[in-house]
């Protein structure tokens, strides 16, 4: 019995053991693997793919799906099984085909070799070294000093300064061919070192320089990896660290090019994203062309001259085409080294350093002396922002791909001439203490004024800024054009029923032929708004700066005694409701343009949420408030109306309820509470409504009492999402485009406001750049809910309608 025990024992370590490493004139053939001592990596032939080429790789053993971090012979494959890999007397790994050619070899220039060995370690590195009795250092050649499209922990990715041997990370063809592609990471040495993703010789992503935490493109999974980089005279280099000793990490820069995707497993386990590369627009290299920045986190591309300097083509600059970025405002060289000064931007993603000037030891005033010295220089800062900063990065002449985060980044300081300083607009940036206004005077109160309106948040300062800083207020003003009320009354021939275009929340709106023949549509307020006439043209005068191609173009107000009225573009075709509810007019609207409104709108609403400087909430959204223009691009109207009636509580509760009946939340409907969450649950509706073509509010079903929503739940947790498409949609639709808008509706509609999405995750999601969790159930979804919920809570309100789409909710005092 015993002797069978050992027999079996004795049998089953023979074949579970396979070899870890290969001694001088043994091979493996295709179908044989080494296997490293703890059993986590694997190294022999396979095929990627669909291909039926065989390779010699590396991979995960028990990872799935197969993850291959390392090829050999990637440009020249085996056309069939029969490969053989060797290592001979000389130390050199060969790889040799059925007529014993090496189709691909190890170099070992140079080295004394000395009885070698090739050992495939648990870390995926695959090493040649001298045999035991020699010095453990003596490694002759190792896989990873030549990363493929994957870098594991302990790879470099960077330069032997010494030997001048430079890793870089290059991606695959495709999934089926581990050939070189045409996208390669490096670091770039010109300038002070910073990693770059080419596409063939042109930048495609620059992931920033170290800023001694990280480079701001990676800042991903701090809790997982350490990402360090380093830099002296003998080497610079990248390399990560896992923290989690039970986890194991990729990088892998994939056939697409779209930056590092960062992956976690463990040794059995499916292998799980942590960031994927490439996020949003401003990761394109120069989105913004030169001296403008990109506003990244919001991801609507909206690029920003750099202060002191203006559109090279206003033109292009007008329609959102921003490559040709931005130029000084002054004349060229008119740089003054006695009265120029520095304004700071916060959060930055440092612009390409590839022409810039460093020294490491510099502290931030000796760097900001050198910058003003030098006619060029353009903008500092610090190189290390560990322990207050220290090092000193100067740029010259054009500033190329800055970013803006709402998180990361670090402070940049642009040098502007003194006639910038002393004008300061309220918002993105803050002037560097008071001792940059070099050399220029201006009187105290102006002074107090202009730094108030940096700190006009507090109480205080907007009390002192509203009784002695009403005068800059008022130049301020005159950027909003004023019509004058007979015009606009001949326009309209006397606001007559004929060119009355339909009813908003806050009055009726006529549509207005100008004498020059230009339409307008004239929005004629109603008279209840508590709103002093100050308090409302500042407001609109704000509003008229918000600029977004899915936001309908405020052109002007018109104040007169009692009148207010506002004027805006017109628009020819009507609103969202107009076509997505009538069967006649739906057949204009194909997928294809659902789509893209679904996705206009949300980029709007982004823009108001998060881009602009006021933080819009709509409160209103509704498909009759989303017009569209010729080419049936949607344009969100009303926008910042109920901000100007109700005032500026903008995240509590409000006694006054506006919205519409169908497309308020829950919270908002029985307790007044709104937030950026309010909108987002109002265009979840819009989004599934435009999807079914029915209307939430007059939905019914025989089969049930759910509302629109409720319906849509139900379909899509019985898998069967794709019935609640309109079937005159279906016939080009994208079924998982489908798929997408329906989810994202449902995410937005969640009953708890926390839970749904933000605008920018809905734009990424809508894209496909971001993964979409499961949704939970929307509230208000059937309709029994919402009468109990609403009238329970209605005790403190009244119920008063303003006209038969909107509701008014009054507080009853
Ligand atoms: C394997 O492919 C090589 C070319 O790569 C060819 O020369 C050889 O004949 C093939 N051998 C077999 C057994 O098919
Ligand atoms: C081996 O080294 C030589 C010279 O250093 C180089 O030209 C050649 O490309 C290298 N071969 C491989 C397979 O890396
Ligand atoms: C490390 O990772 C493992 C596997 O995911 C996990 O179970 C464990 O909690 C992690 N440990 C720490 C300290 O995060
Ligand atoms: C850009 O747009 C603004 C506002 O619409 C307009 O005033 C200006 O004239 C435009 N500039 C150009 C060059 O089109
Ligand atoms: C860097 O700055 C320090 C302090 O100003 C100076 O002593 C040093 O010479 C500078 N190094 C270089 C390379 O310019
Ligand atoms: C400014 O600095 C640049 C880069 O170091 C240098 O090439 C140029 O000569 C300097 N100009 C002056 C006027 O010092």
């Amino acid at each position: 019995m015993l002797f069978i025990w050992f027999f079996l024992f004795s049998y089953m370590s023979t074949t579970c053991t396979s070899l870890d490493s290969l001694a001088v004139s043994q091979s493996i053939r295709d179908g044989e693997t080494l296997v490293s001592a703890a059993g986590i990596i694997e190294a022999g032939f396979f095929s990627p793919g669909s291909s039926t080429r065989r390779y010699l790789g590396i991979w995960y053993r028990n990872v799935s799906p197969l993850t291959v971090v390392w090829v050999a012979n990637r440009n020249i494959p085996l056309q069939n099984k029969s490969g053989v890999l060797k290592l001979n007397e000389k130390g050199i790994l060969e790889l040799l085909d059925d007529t014993n050619n090496p189709i691909w070899s190890s170099n070992i220039s140079g080295k004394a070799v000395n009885n070698p060995i090739a050992n495939l370690l648990d870390s995926g590195n695959f090493v040649v070294k001298n045999g035991q009795k020699t010095n453990k250092d003596s490694i002759l050649w190792q896989s990873f000093d030549y990363p493929g499209d994957t870098l594991l922990e302990g790879m470099k990715l960077g330069w032997n300064l010494e030997t001048g041997l430079e890793s870089t990370v290059r991606s695959w063809k495709s999934v089926d061919d581990p050939a070189e592609g045409e996208y390669v990471i490096r670091i770039d040495l010109r300038g002070y070192p910073q990693i770059i993703e080419f596409k063939g010789s042109d930048i495609k992503l620059r992931a920033g320089s170290w800023n001694g935490l990280s480079t701001v493109r990676y800042p991903a999974a701090t809790h997982l990896l350490l990402h360090k980089f380093v830099f002296n005279e003998k080497e610079v280099y990248y390399e990560y660290e896992i923290i989690n000793r039970s986890i194991f990490s990729v990088s892998t820069l994939p056939p697409s090019g779209n930056g590092m995707n960062f992956y976690w497993t463990t040794q059995t386990s499916t292998r799980q994203v942590i960031s994927n590369g490439e996020k949003d627009l401003c990761d394109i290299y120069a989105y913004c062309g030169g001296n403008s920045i990109c506003n990244i986190d919001g991801n609507i591309p909206t690029c920003e001259c750099l202060r002191g300097y203006v559109p090279k083509s206003p033109y292009h600059w007008n329609k959102s085409i921003w490559s040709d970025g931005c130029v000084p405002g002054n004349k060229p060289n008119s740089k003054n080294s006695d009265t120029d000064g520095f304004l700071m931007y916060s959060r930055i993603k440092l612009p390409d350093t590839s022409s810039s000037w460093y020294n490491k030891t510099m502290n931030l005033d000796e760097c900001q002396k050198s910058c003003l010295k030098n006619g060029s220089c353009a903008a500092y800062a610090n190189l290390d922002i560990r322990d207050g900063g220290s090092g000193c990065l100067l740029w010259f002449n054009t500033l190329v791909d800055l970013g803006r985060f709402s998180q990361w980044g670090q402070d940049f300081y642009i040098r502007v001439p003194a006639s910038e300083l002393d004008h300061v607009d309220h918002g993105n940036f803050k002037k560097r203490k008071v001792e940059i206004i070099v050399g220029v005077t201006i009187a105290g109160l102006i002074i107090t004024c202009v730094c108030i309106l940096i700190i006009k948040n507090s109480g205080a300062a907007r009390k002192f800024y509203n009784k002695h800083c009403k005068n800059i207020q008022r130049m301020e003003d005159m950027d909003l054009p004023s019509f004058d009320f007979s015009i606009l009354a001949n326009a309209t021939e006397n606001f007559s029923t004929e060119n009355k275009l339909g009813q908003g929340g806050f009055g009726p709106v006529y549509k207005g032929t100008m004498i020059d023949g230009k339409e307008i549509a004239v929005k004629r307020l109603s008279k209840k708004s508590g709103q002093g006439l100050d308090e409302f043209k500042n407001e609109v005068a704000l509003i008229a700066k918000l600029q977004h191609r899915n936001l309908v173009k405020l052109l002007g107000c018109c104040i007169k005694g009692e009148e207010k009225l506002l004027i805006y573009e017109y628009m020819p075709n009507h609103s969202l409701d107009y076509f997505v509810f009538e069967e006649t007019k739906r057949k204009f609207l194909d997928w294809h343009k659902c789509f893209n409104i679904i996705s206009g709108i949300a980029r709007g609403l982004l823009y108001l949420h998060q881009d602009s400087r006021l933080r819009i909430i709509h409160r209103d959204l509704k498909t009759s408030n989303i017009l569209l223009d010729a080419n049936l691009d949607p344009k969100i109207s009303d926008f910042g109306l109920a901000r100007s009636f109700l005032g500026d509580q903008v995240e509590e509760n409000t006694n006054r309820v506006a919205g519409t009946y169908g497309y308020m939340p829950p919270e908002y409907a029985t307790r007044g509470n709104f937030s950026v969450k309010s909108d987002v649950f109002s265009y979840g509706v819009i989004v599934l409504e435009i999807v079914s073509g029915k209307r939430n509010r007059d939905f019914a079903d025989s089969k049930h009492y759910n509302n629109l929503l409720g319906h849509a739940w139900t379909l899509w947790t019985e898998e069967r999402a794709l019935e609640l498409l309109d079937e005159v949609l279906g016939v080009q639709c994208t079924p998982s485009e489908v798929i997408r808008c329906i989810q994202v509706g449902l995410l937005c509609v969640q009953k708890i406001p926390e839970d749904r999405l933000d605008m920018s995750s809905v734009v990424l999601m809508l894209n496909g750049d971001k993964l979409l969790p499961k949704p939970n159930a929307p509230g208000f979804y059937a309709e029994k809910d919402v009468l109990s919920e609403a009238s329970s809570s209605l005790t403190n309100h009244q119920l008063c309608s303003v006209n038969e789409l909107s509701i008014t909710m009054l507080d009853a005092r």
